[in-house]
Parts: C-alpha cells; structure tokens; sequence
C-alpha cells in the first residue's frame, strides 16, 4: 500500500508529478483527458493551501512531439479554474527563483523533464535519487506526490529518484489507476471475466493473453491481433496487401509460434471473428462471412456485424469486463461497428469495467458515450499493458516502499 493525499498534512510546499504527454499536431498541443483527471489532484492540493509545483514530460528527444510545457500549463489551468504559472526551466536558478516565490495555494508548472539530461536514462531508483536534478529540488520540498500511474513503468528521475529522498504520496490519479488497472489481478470475480482484446500491436494482446489464461473466461478478439489469430486458424485474412504498408508479415513472423500455442491451450476460451468488414469500390463498408474468404484480396477494417452482436451478448452476461485496444478501425464511422457495440453493451450493463489504451478510450467521447458508464477508463497506455500482464510499476514500487 502506499500513502495517499489523506495522509499528507495540509499547508506544505510540495512537488508533484503528473503526466501531461499529449499528442502535438502542428506544435500545438491537444487537450485530452490527463489534464482533466490530473485537475482534480492539483485542484485539491491548491484548495488544501499548499505551494505546489508541477513536473511533467511530453515527448521524447528528437521527435516532433518533444516541446515546451508552457501550452500544458494553459491547458491545466482552464481544467482547473485557476492559474497554472510555467517557468521555461527544470532545476535552475530560474526554476528555484520561481518556486521561492510561491505562496500558499499558488500552483506552478516546471518545464520538460525530458529536457533534463539526468532524467531520461533507465537506471536504479538509488542513481537516480543521486542526479543533480533530484539533489538540487528535493531540498525545497516538504513531500513529492506522484500522480503519473501512465509513467510509472519508466524509472526516470521525475518518477524515482524523488520518492526515495521526500516524503512520498500517491495522488489521486495514481491511486484510482492503480486500483482499477490491478483489479484483474487481485479482484475475486464470481461471475465471467471477459476481456476484449485488439489494436494494433500484437505482442501486447499476446503478452496479456498469454498471463491472463487462467483469469479470464472469454477472450474477444478484433483489431489487427484478432486478425492474426484468425490467420493462425487458417483463415485467409491478416496478409499485407501492400508490402510497403507493414502491419501483418513482421509481426506475423515475430510471433505466429506464440499465436499459435496459445490458440491451442486456450482455444475454448478464444472467439474469434466469423464475419468481418471491409471498404468496397466506392469506399463503402461491405462484409463477407470469414468462412466465405478465399482470396486474399481486401484489407480488413473492422469486425463483422454478426460477430459484434455476439460479442455484445457476451458481455451482456458478464461480471467483469475489460477491454485493451479497438476492434477495428473506429476513427472511420462506417468501422467503428466492432468498438462501438463493446463499449455499448459495457455501457448499458451492470458489470465491473475497465476500458485501456488511449486510443480505446477515445471512441467512448467520439461516439457521445458518458465516461460515468464505465467502472474505469485508464488514461494509460504502456503502463496498463504492463498491469495486465502481471509486471510491477518501478514507479508504484517505489511509493510503496516503507521507508
Ligand atoms: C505515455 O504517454 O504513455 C507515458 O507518458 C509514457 O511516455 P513514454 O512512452 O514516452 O515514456
């Protein structure tokens, strides 16, 4: 267990660090849920009076999405309700002169961790609570409150180094992430346990199935990996039709051993599709039966109607479900059949739910679905994938240690 903001003592100066990384099209930063889920946690420390200082990192070096965090602290503010101060430095005398001149209540954003050279190599939480970075903030600080469950998996100085020489508290992203995204594990359902899996990468979809055998009950596939599954049975679909666009023959070859073992051990748990969705001549969805493919002539956008329905029924009759990547195209209405009826029929049912990826849950807005229908929709991507397959977070372990 870890300690939470419950615990903390009101009126102190503390360090908090969410995360922010946001998609950037044009330079321009893009609203998204973090900044709302992490509101709440700064909204509460400011109503509590302390003086509290944000970090955050957004892209990574040398990638167009690696930019200041100045947009972020505007963005912040607006889910807040009220300023969000940014200083363009990370540890300096700009970064220090800012924060001594806090008072109580006050909120103030710090820029790019990642522009900080000691943040980004992955080492032992002990190097890292060695780094200038950590040594020269810490020391300004009453505690360090981490709120960045969706980071938790990288061990950067942000994340681990501080925990180890401040007070520690998990804010209140961190904690409901946490919970949620572990209930798999340490949750005793009575009922079915589904989970539908797709997207587009499918060592993560393995990785999952592979550790959650014996926990799940039925296992929906859709996206990409449920594509190579059908391969694995047999079926004519999930080939590149255009070599140069990549996204079947490697990872067919990566991982169809794995693909195949777990078909066979788990093959009374595994649903695979029976129809599937595809674009015709004029752009237009059409469907075939998977039974009916012969030819390998079309790229595959979407689960079938038929095989949407089915799923829904499934967790229709469901205690819990949880679902880790889209089971088609969903951005394109006319492919969103797969995703939609998912989410719906989680929506519409009384089961406990867990929703994944980033991009899963934005069909949830895109389609004028309530977040309040779904037991939980995880603002984290690597981080979530890593809750599913059993692995610890470097950056929980360390809020949990006792000392
Ligand atoms: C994320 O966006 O999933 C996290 O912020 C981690 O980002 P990273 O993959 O660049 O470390």
């Amino acid at each position: 267990a870890f300690q939470t903001l419950d615990d903390l003592a009101d009126g102190q100066r503390v360090l908090v660090r969410l995360d922010l990384n946001s998609p950037v099209e044009d330079g321009a930063v893009q609203d998204n849920r973090r900044f709302e889920r992490h509101a709440k946690t700064v909204r509460e420390l400011a109503d509590r009076g302390f003086e509290t200082v944000l970090m955050a990192h957004q892209g990574r070096p040398g990638r167009d999405t690696f930019v200041s965090l100045e947009q972020h602290a505007d963005i912040l503010s607006g889910h807040i309700g009220t300023d969000v101060d940014f200083v363009a430095d990370t540890f300096g005398e700009d970064a220090l002169a800012a924060i001594d001149d806090l008072g109580g209540g006050d909120v103030l954003l710090l820029e790019n961790t990642r522009m900080c050279d000691e943040e980004l190599p992955e080492e032992d939480p002990e190097v890292k609570a060695e780094t200038e970075f950590v040594r020269t903030l810490a020391p300004e600080f009453d505690a360090y409150v981490n709120d960045a469950y969706s980071a938790a998996h990288r061990s950067h100085a942000s994340l681990v180094g501080f925990p180890l020489v401040l007070p520690a508290y998990a804010g209140r992203v961190m904690e409901t992430e946490y919970e949620a995204n572990t209930a798999i594990a340490q949750k005793e359902f009575d009922g079915q346990v589904t989970m539908a899996v797709g997207g587009t990468k499918a060592t993560d979809v393995i990785d999952v199935m592979d550790h959650l055998g014996d926990t799940v009950d039925d296992f929906l596939l859709g996206g990409i990996a449920g594509e190579l599954f059908l391969r694995a049975d047999g079926a004519p679909v999930g080939f590149d039709l255009d070599p140069d666009l990549d996204l079947y023959d490697s990872q067919w070859a990566d991982n169809h051993e794995l693909i195949e073992r777990i078909l066979e051990e788990n093959r009374e748990k595994i649903t695979l599709a029976t129809d599937m969705a595809y674009a015709d001549e004029d752009g237009d969805r059409a469907e075939t039966n998977v039974a009916d493919i012969d030819e390998k002539t079309v790229s595959f956008m979407d689960v079938g109607s038929d095989t949407a329905e089915g799923y829904a029924d499934v967790i229709r009759d469901s205690e819990a479900v949880f679902v880790k990547g889209a089971l088609g195209v969903f951005e394109e209405e006319r492919f969103s059949v797969g995703t939609v009826s998912v989410l719906e029929a989680i929506a519409e049912t009384d089961c406990f739910s867990v929703v994944g990826g980033g991009d899963t849950s934005r069909a949830i807005e895109m389609y004028g679905m309530s977040e309040d229908d779904f037991g939980h929709v995880s603002i984290a991507g690597g981080a979530y994938i890593r809750a599913l397959t059993g692995a610890s977070l470097i950056g929980v372990e360390v809020l949990q240690r006792e000392d």
